[in-house]
């Protein structure tokens, strides 16, 4: 039974982890499974947008898949309680637009503020911990990031006045209305299924999120986070993202003999499973460097959990 620690918010805010879509520009990868189950590196694409939800301090989680994949997140992840959290899952019958996630998760929120991540986003940086913290911690509206890109036109964009104030958001913007892309990542007050049920589809039959955050921006309660340079966003939705993404795990982890998103070391430094829930789980994972990472987490966890932002 997996122990729910509470934080100091009315309602404490609750995860989501949509992991649907076609992924068809990364065929035929895609083909016989999903795209968050990708490989990068040495573990699943999911284990990130999860670990940023982990590091968030949620431990109650809703993945959303196909019908078809589901089954395969029910495998890898189980009830989440091998990193003390507790998963449970809801199918998206089709992928009609990233906006759905909230209507569909709107049971499973039961009136709780949260956050929306998508599969196949990756972060890793400095400081990227506190600007998850800052944003948990605002109870009131939502708040959405902004990240500079080289090619704005392929996301959602931030629109600015010429004082620096929020005032618009683009959907793929043909003309350049800034170098500020919005990554995957959400945190909503608990208004956002009924927000969402108020969105019709878009030209391209989508529930659109944008149209969502553009609710909130409309009534002055959408913060817009900037994420620095010294942070990486990474998309993994092509071959040669996917694998720039791959190398670059595998380049700071070869360097610094620290892992990246790995569930287990965070859920160990956050108290939610101890020595011996670990000692158990090891001992599933074949003879991995996965796994002996963890022994050595094990034999001397003060060293790798000082490295780790909590
Ligand atoms: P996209 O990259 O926009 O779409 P996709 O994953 O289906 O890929 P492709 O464009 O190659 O066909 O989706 C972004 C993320 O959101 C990705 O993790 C899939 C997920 N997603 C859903 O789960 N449901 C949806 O309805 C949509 C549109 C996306």
């Amino acid at each position: 039974m997996v122990k729910i620690l509470r934080g100091t918010m009315n309602k404490h805010r609750k995860g989501i982890l949509l992991a649907g879509g076609s992924g068809s520009r990364l065929y035929p990868l895609t083909v016989p499974t999903s795209k968050q189950l990708m490989p990068v590196y040495d573990k699943p694409l999911v284990y990130y947008p999860l670990s940023v939800l982990m590091l968030t301090g949620l431990q109650e989680i809703l993945l959303i898949s196909t019908p078809e994949d589901l089954p395969s997140y029910r495998k890898l992840l189980g009830d989440g309680s091998t990193w003390g959290l507790s998963i449970s899952y809801a199918e998206q019958p089709s992928p009609d637009g990233l906006a759905q996630a909230l209507l569909i998760a709107e049971d499973f929120l039961a009136g709780h503020p949260s956050c929306l991540i998508l599969g196949d986003n990756i972060f890793y940086g400095h400081d990227f911990t506190a600007c998850l913290s800052k944003a948990n911690e605002n109870e009131k509206g939502a708040t959405i990031f902004g990240y500079h890109v080289s090619n704005p036109s392929a996301y959602g964009v931030v629109e600015f006045s010429s004082d620096g104030k929020v005032i618009g958001l683009v959907e793929k913007p043909t003309q350049p209305v800034s170098e500020y892309a919005v990554p995957g990542l959400y945190f909503y007050d608990e208004r956002a299924p009924a927000l969402a049920g108020t969105l019709s589809p878009s030209s391209r039959g989508e529930l659109e999120i944008t149209d969502l955050n553009r609710c909130y921006l409309s009534e002055g309660s959408l913060q817009v986070e900037l994420i620095g340079r010294g942070t990486a966003w990474l998309d993994t939705g092509t071959h040669d993202s996917l694998l720039d993404a791959g190398n670059f795990i595998q380049l700071v982890e070869k360097r610094q003999g620290l892992k990246i998103a790995c569930l287990e070391e965070i859920a160990l430094a956050k108290g939610w499973i101890d020595k011996e829930q670990l000692t158990k789980h090891v001992s599933s994972l074949g003879q991995s460097s996965y796994r002996h990472y963890l022994e050595s987490l094990l034999q001397s966890p003060a060293h790798f959990l000082n490295q780790l932002p909590t």
